[in-house]
This record gives structure tokens, sequence and C-alpha cells, in this order.
């Protein structure tokens, strides 16, 4: 099994930061519930930058971290449920932008769990001794599907890109992913649900429109069964991390960082207790943030890493879950 590592990561966010008081004068809520409920203070939300946008940007910072030029990537890997288009994938406007005339690229979309599937992907690209860098961006504009007039959806979700470049490691390097676990739970796939385009051609025939396979979605506005989702992101995030922690042969305690998913601190915090972890190796940056999707294991990431606090040899466990469902852990030193 060759061996994988993370050599640069880069993040975008944007300027427009919208306070839990700017929400409240946009419905009905209050500073009080946003963050009892959730921890969240403040969203990042496009100022009008495509996501497409912020991925270059991203991009950029990663392999300006990484000292890798464009011509080295082999791969581009996107993981974006909030595109902005259908096509091409934001993967090839990423590889336009950037000139990485090499690159093969395509989106990948497990939606908040997208950057642990890449990375898991990225591993296995990088046992092809022919492939020597694959660049993984996590985009979102979340704001997009989000119907501001909906108080229990709007206050949760922001935007922003991370980004990383994982090469093959070599035999002197301590780096190394040590163990994924990945999952997909389908049969539950109506609690979270954001609709496309519906069929409509000349040629349909009177009723041949069928219904909504999750309920009554007549447009793309997300829809979330809260507590439901509440449930199953304990459920996934402590038993995936410990999973992935007993498949490497290792002890919890020799963790330095957990980093979910940020979507809800009381997620978190629950999963930390599930799992019997200290808090302070969990990362949070869900007052400021909110909840970016695929994003936000790279935002923490690069945070860690350019706030000096992740070292060389640290090992670290991220976890992803979301619509799908899905859900995956990684288990890596950096
Ligand atoms: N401000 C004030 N009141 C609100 C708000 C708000 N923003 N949102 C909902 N309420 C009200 C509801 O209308 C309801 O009022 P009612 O009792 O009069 O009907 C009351 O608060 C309780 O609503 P619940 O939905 O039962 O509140 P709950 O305690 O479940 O908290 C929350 C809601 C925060 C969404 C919680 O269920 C949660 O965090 N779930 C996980 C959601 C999540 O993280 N999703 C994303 C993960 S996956 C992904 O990233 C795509």
């Amino acid at each position: 099994m060759q061996r994988m590592k993370i050599i640069g990561t880069g993040s975008y966010l944007p300027d427009l930061v919208v306070t839990n008081q700017m929400m409240a004068s946009v419905v009905e809520t209050s500073d009080e519930w946003i963050t009892s409920r959730t921890g969240i203070s403040q969203r990042h939300l496009s100022s009008g930058e495509p996501t497409w946008f912020m991925a270059v940007e991203a991009a950029r910072k990663g392999m300006e971290a990484a000292g890798v030029l464009t011509e080295a990537i082999d791969v581009i890997i996107v993981t974006t449920c909030t595109p902005d288009y259908y096509l091409p994938s934001t993967a090839c406007i990423v590889q336009a932008e950037l000139g990485a005339s090499k690159a093969i690229c395509f989106d990948l979309n497990a939606a908040c769990s997208g950057f642990v599937y890449a990375l898991d992907m990225a591993a296995r690209y990088l046992q092809d001794l022919s492939i020597e860098h694959v660049l993984i961006i996590a985009s979102e504009n979340v704001s997009k599907l989000v119907d501001y007039g909906d108080r229990s959806i709007c206050v949760l979700f922001g935007d922003g890109a991370g980004a990383v470049v994982c090469a093959r490691a070599g035999q002197e390097d301590d780096s190394a992913l040590l163990a994924t676990q990945l999952g997909s739970e389908g049969q539950n796939g109506q609690v979270l649900v954001s609709r496309a385009l519906k069929i409509s051609h000349p040629f349909l025939a009177d009723g041949a429109v069928w219904p909504d396979r999750f309920g009554s979605h007549e447009d793309h506005t997300l829809t979330m069964e809260g507590q439901e989702v509440f449930k199953f992101a304990v459920r996934v995030l402590a038993d995936s991390v410990l999973e992935t922690v007993a498949k490497a042969g290792v002890d919890l305690a020799q963790l330095r960082y957990i980093i979910p998913h940020q979507a809800n601190e009381r997620i978190s915090d629950a999963a930390a207790r599930r799992m019997k972890a200290e808090p302070e190796q969990i990362i949070s940056r869900i007052a400021d943030l909110g909840n970016t999707s695929s994003a936000s294991i790279p935002l923490c990431l690069d945070e860690l890493i350019r706030s000096g606090r992740l070292d060389r040899g640290d090992m670290v466990a991220i976890c992803g879950f979301g619509a799908g469902l899905t859900y995956g852990a990684a288990l890596f030193v950096y």
C-alpha cells in the first residue's frame, strides 16, 4: 500500500459576514436561540462569488503552500453539492483557471461527507505510480439552496472553500493516511433533500410527471428533518471515528485532534461524549463559519496548519456526515 501525505492546504471565505442579529432582521429568530441550539454566532455568505471562484482561490493558496506548480497536478477533484453548472464540472472550470492542463478533473457529490470521500479516493489514485499529485477542493455556496424565509434552515449554513494537495509519502515520511471508513444509508435520504430540475419537454404526455421521490419538493430549496439528522450525525460521527482508530490499531488518546464536519456544536459535543474523546481534541469553527457542507473539514484543517497548531507527526481524525445519507471518517498522520 502506497502512503499518502497532505503537502499543502488553502482556503477561501467570502468577505460578507452575516451575524445572528442580521439573521433576526430577515426571520423571526434570536441570537440566543441560534447560539444555544447550534453554537453558531455568524457565517460567511457569498458576496456574489460563484462556487468555482472560491474553489480556484482556495486551490491557489493550497498549491502555494505545497510548493507545487499547476503542471504537476494530475487529478483535480472538486467536492460540491452546490455547483454553478450541471456541466461542465466545477473541477474542469478550476483546471481552466489554473492552467493545470494535464489533470483529469471531475466533481464528487457526497454532500457534507464529500471531502472525506475525496481523500479516500486520492489515496487510491496515488496507488498508481503515474499519479504524483491530487488536488482536492471542497467548495460550497450552500446559501444557494437556502430559503431565507425558513428560520429552521437559514440560520445554519454558510459559504466557503478549502483545498488540500495530496502526494505519495516517501519511506522517510512519518505522514500517512492510516485508515478510512466510509458508508452510505440511501434508505434514509428523505431527511435532507434539495431537488434538481424537473423533466419538462414538449413531448411529455399529460400526467407523465412522476411524483417527487421524497415528498413534495417543488424547487431546489433545502428541506431537513433536523432531529433525525441530529441522531444520525451523533451515531455515525462517533462510530466511524472509533472504527478508523480500531482499524489502524491505535488508541483514541493518541489523536491530537478530531475534526468533525461542522454542523452543530451540540452534535460534536454529543459525539465526543459517545466516543469518550477529550474536549480539547475536538476542533470547532462552527461559531464563526456555520455549516459549510463539504468545505467545513478542510477549512478547519487549513486554519490549524496556518495557525501553527498542527505539527508534522500529529495524528488527526476527520469525520463527515450529511445528505444521502452519507458518512465517512479518515485517520492520518500529518
Ligand atoms: N429561531 C427560533 N426558533 C426556531 C428556529 C430559529 N432559527 N428554528 C426553529 N425554531 C423553532 C421551531 O419552529 C420550533 O418551534 P415550535 O416548538 O413552536 O414548533 C422550535 O424552535 C423547536 O424546533 P425543533 O426543530 O424541534 O428544534 P431542535 O431542538 O430540533 O433544533 C436544529 C433544531 C438546531 C436544526 C436541530 O434539530 C439540529 O441541529 N439538527 C441537525 C441539523 C444539522 O446539523 N443539519 C445539517 C447536517 S447535514 C449537512 O450538513 C447538510
